[in-house]
């Protein structure tokens, strides 16, 4: 589990492997296999260039409260991308209005709100080019309050239309000049996806009754994503996007039955008032709607008339990402959290291998789902959500693998998952292939009618949250049992109670949510935790880095007030990071009379409104992040 070698880090880190090389590494390993010579893999030079832990080579930042990014010394963080920057897909593209006045169809064509997960793509593509590329991130959802100049005093199908344009996905065009990112505008491969995207539904799920409504009688098409929230990205090029709280965005009055229930659904969502202007947002209108959403997304970002694509082999839940590994034997393995109190960690395994053809495009309509069970002695089991196995069966009330995976919640039910606090990003160790799941928090653990504290999730309450580890059978991604242990519970080390210190060694931190190894090994936390209270010691939400090896964490970067640090993203030769802020200001919905009463970042506009913004980090000398 540890590494033992010498402390120096790798020569030229840029050249750790990319998902592309891990790719073909698999598939050299499995040629080396069928010609009968076991244990390759370890003596493949990918394997070999990792010798040596990785360190953190920049000085700790201290906690702040300012309405401001603060980085470590000799580094520079730039804002590249702000909510309504245009998008760059065609020439003239409109400029923000400070006041939220810009049309619906004008957010379309801008940067979405709230950004989250962020991923790079090289151009060309194929290359490990650094210096130009796509960047794909999600707008996890609008804050209505400053989305419009009155926010939410008058109602309109107007505001719903802009809501939903200011949701969704970005794919924007990015190139360096010396120091500096700019985004290329116009640019071929730009475009916005929004909640009104055409979308293809693929897998078992695609044309059954589960999904077919008055618009969509076939069950094949549906019409966009929200809430995206966590992503990953495939060796064959594409976005993966998740849809974490669909459910909030439903409305109406319906019977309510035992399934939308357990999605939380039939419950009024949470105030985004779509359904009282688009029709199938109204749950007594169209039950079918939410069950076309929760699924992970497919985008080919580097073909702007690709029809984005729902796979519903990896099952339906609140899903927070979708971080994307090779088996041994090339078979993809998909690892997502759902992002619920007591909610289960799950991992999808295809059927079939990746070859690096055409047809891999397809690989991830076929496979298991498997959810986690953590027993308290400190091993692990996956077990599978396969139709007709014991308890998944007609007689159990699941009519088929359909059934079973748009109510995947219910099939781990039955299987006796473990009940996590919240799961949200997952990252796999690039050369022990270690496997770390963010647990944010959890405050109604062991409350009345609550489970209890357990070996997994330890805390209860659990205020500042934990990262649990696992490491999977023989090292292969697709194995069924596991070894796990807690790689940190956070805290403030100022506190007095060691329950809230955690056990973190360094710099304080709670409610981890981004996760992300860079290709040195050096685990990237980016946190999503509260203001004040029992956060007031730790100042506002942050970007930390971890030695998986000693243990210790470090403060690399402060956000501004009350945003959210999330979506972490490196340049192939790890001299550029890109990373976003979230929700500056606010934690809820913004108040249109005083949009800047939590923050102004980051224009400090007297008469503007703070705005979520991705920014790329580079060190002043030009040198890899974080070393
Ligand atoms: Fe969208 Fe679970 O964070
Ligand atoms: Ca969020
Ligand atoms: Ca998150
Ligand atoms: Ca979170």
């Amino acid at each position: 589990m540890r590494d033992d070698g010498d402390r120096e880090p790798p020569a030229n880190p840029s050249d750790t492997p990319s998902l592309r090389e891990l790719a073909e590494l698999a598939l050299t390993r499995r040629r080396f296999l069928q010609a009968g010579v076991a244990g390759a893999f370890a003596a493949l030079p990918g394997a070999r260039l990792f010798a040596g832990a990785p360190a953190l080579g920049f000085q700790s930042v201290p906690p702040s409260a300012a309405d401001a990014v603060t980085v470590a010394p000799g580094y520079r963080a730039q804002v590249l991308y702000r909510w309504g920057d245009a998008v760059g897909a065609a020439a003239g593209a409109p400029t923000f209005r400070p006041d939220a006045g810009n049309s619906a169809a004008e957010q379309a064509l801008q940067a979405g709100m709230n950004h989250d997960a962020i991923e790079y793509f090289p151009l060309p593509r194929d290359s490990r080019a650094s210096a130009r590329g796509l960047l794909a991130m999600n707008h996890e959802y609008a804050d209505d309050g400053l989305l419009h100049p009155d926010g939410m005093k008058t109602w309109s199908a107007e505001k719903v239309r802009k809501s939903q344009a200011a949701h969704g996905v970005s794919v924007i065009e990015v190139e360096r000049a010396g120091a500096d990112w700019r985004v290329v505008r116009p640019s071929q491969y730009a475009r916005r996806i929004t909640a009104y995207t055409p979308m293809r539904i693929a897998g078992p799920v695609a044309g059954t009754d589960l999904v077919r409504t008055s618009a969509d009688p076939a069950g094949t098409t549906v019409l966009g994503t929200f809430n995206n929230c966590a992503g990953g990205r495939t060796p064959w090029g594409t976005y993966l996007t998740c849809e974490e709280n669909f459910h909030s965005y439903f409305g109406g009055k319906p019977p309510v039955t035992a399934a939308m229930q357990r999605y939380g659904l039939g419950r009024g969502g949470w105030g985004f008032r779509w359904e009282e202007h688009d029709r199938r947002f109204d749950l007594a209108a169209e039950p079918n709607e939410p069950n076309r959403f929760g699924w992970v997304v497919e985008i080919d970002p580097y073909d702007p008339r690709s029809m984005p694509v729902k796979r519903t082999a990896l099952g339906r839940f609140m899903r927070e990402g979708a971080m994307l590994t090779l088996a041994a034997d090339g078979r993809v393995v998909v690892y997502s959290g759902d992002d619920a109190p007591f909610e289960y960690v799950y991992k999808f395994v295809s059927r079939d291998r990746y070859a690096g053809r055409p047809a891999d495009r397809d690989l991830l309509d076929r496979g298991t789902l498997y959810v986690a069970r953590f027993a308290a002695d400190g091993t692990g089991e996956w077990r599978a959500l396969r139709h007709g196995d014991p308890g998944l069966t007609v007689a159990d009330g699941f009519a088929s693998q359909a059934d079973l995976l748009v109510r995947a919640r219910m099939a781990a039910d039955a299987l006796g998952a473990t009940r996590m606090d919240r799961p949200e990003w997952v990252a796999v160790h690039p050369r022990t292939r270690e496997v770390y799941c963010s647990l944010t928090n959890n405050p109604r653990r062991g409350a009345e009618g609550r489970p209890p504290a357990d070996a997994a999730n330890p805390r209860a309450p659990n205020i500042y949250g934990h990262i649990v580890r696992w490491r999977e059978a023989g090292g292969d991604p697709a194995a069924t049992r596991f070894a796990w242990d807690i790689f940190v519970q956070g805290g403030d080390p100022a506190q007095a109670d060691p329950a809230r210190r955690g056990t973190v060694k360094g710099d304080g931190f709670g409610s981890p949510d981004g996760l992300a190894f860079d290709a040195r090994g050096v685990l990237w936390i980016a946190t999503d935790g509260g203001t004040g209270g029992d956060y007031a010691g730790l100042g506002n939400n942050q970007l930390l880095a971890a030695d998986t090896v000693t243990g210790e964490t470090r403060r690399f970067l402060v956000g501004p007030r009350a945003c959210e640090m999330t979506g972490i993203a490196f340049a192939p030769d790890g001299r550029t990071l890109f990373v976003n802020v979230q929700h500056p200001g606010t934690q809820g919905r913004s108040d249109p009379d005083h949009p800047r009463a939590g923050s102004n970042w980051p224009d400090f506009d007297p008469a503007g409104r703070p705005r979520a913004a991705t920014l790329a980090i580079t060190k002043d000398d030009g040198g890899v992040i974080g070393r």
